[in-house]
């Protein structure tokens, strides 16, 4: 593990008549992951980049947006200029993957790339240059609450080795079925931003939950 690992809890779980309240009980996490369903390249809706800005607003933790939507060469941008920390677009959406890339960076974002479980690392090596983040999704992407798939791990193993060796040099980010007993599996294989959503929201005190999922993680 190169870095700290860091917990971003996904506001999918936490109570979206209450976002003001619902980001401050996870002051303590690194960054708060933002699940923005476009109804099109998922089967679910959420929200969107005028609810994004109100979170924005009132956060106390860095907002990191993962839109499962399609078209991101032309939504993704305003959720960089909003002022989202990170900002990930589906692999699986994007026509050109570096034009994105370079969009969101220059709008003051991190830039990021997310594959679905069944989409293969060897296809977009190219374009993850121009990334800082690259995320894993540990589940098909739509809903939350859903299980581990323990089966993508060699996928984040070789991403793992290609920043070690210094060919990449990106967050490497494990999304979908986070909780207690996957997190030491997923940190092992060399993530080191862990999103969970069900395991923090879900917890009597999200507070606590946060500070023993990062504790399994550096372990
Ligand atoms: C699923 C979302 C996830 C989801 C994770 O498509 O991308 O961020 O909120 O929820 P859990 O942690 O409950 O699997
Ligand atoms: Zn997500």
């Amino acid at each position: 593990m190169s870095r700290e690992p860091m917990i971003a809890p996904s506001l999918l779980s936490a109570d979206f008549a209450r976002l003001a309240d619902e980001v401050q009980r996870i002051a303590d996490a690194d960054w708060v992951h933002v699940d923005v369903m476009d109804a099109h390249f998922v089967p679910n809706l959420t929200l969107g980049l005028p609810v994004v800005q109100a979170i924005q607003r009132v956060s106390p933790v860095p907002l990191d947006c993962h839109l499962m939507i399609e078209d991101p060469e032309r939504w993704a941008p305003g959720y960089a200029e909003a002022g989202a920390r990170n900002v990930t677009v589906h692999a699986e959406a994007c026509s050109d993957p570096r034009a994105v890339a370079r969009d969101l960076r220059a709008a003051g974002a991190l830039a990021g790339l997310a594959l679905k479980p069944g989409t293969p690392l060897e296809a977009y090596l190219d374009v993850l240059p121009e990334f800082d983040t690259l995320l894993v999704m540990t589940v098909e992407p739509g809903f939350g609450g859903q299980s581990f798939m323990p089966e993508v791990l060699p996928k984040v193993r070789e991403a793992r080795r290609l920043v070690q060796t210094g060919h990449l040099q990106l967050f490497l980010e494990v999304d979908g079925g986070i909780n207690a007993d996957t997190i030491g599996a997923a940190a092992e294989a060399g993530a080191d931003v862990f999103v969970a959503g069900s395991a923090v929201y879900g917890a009597e005190d999200p507070a606590a939950a946060i500070a023993g999922l990062r504790a399994l993680a550096a372990r």
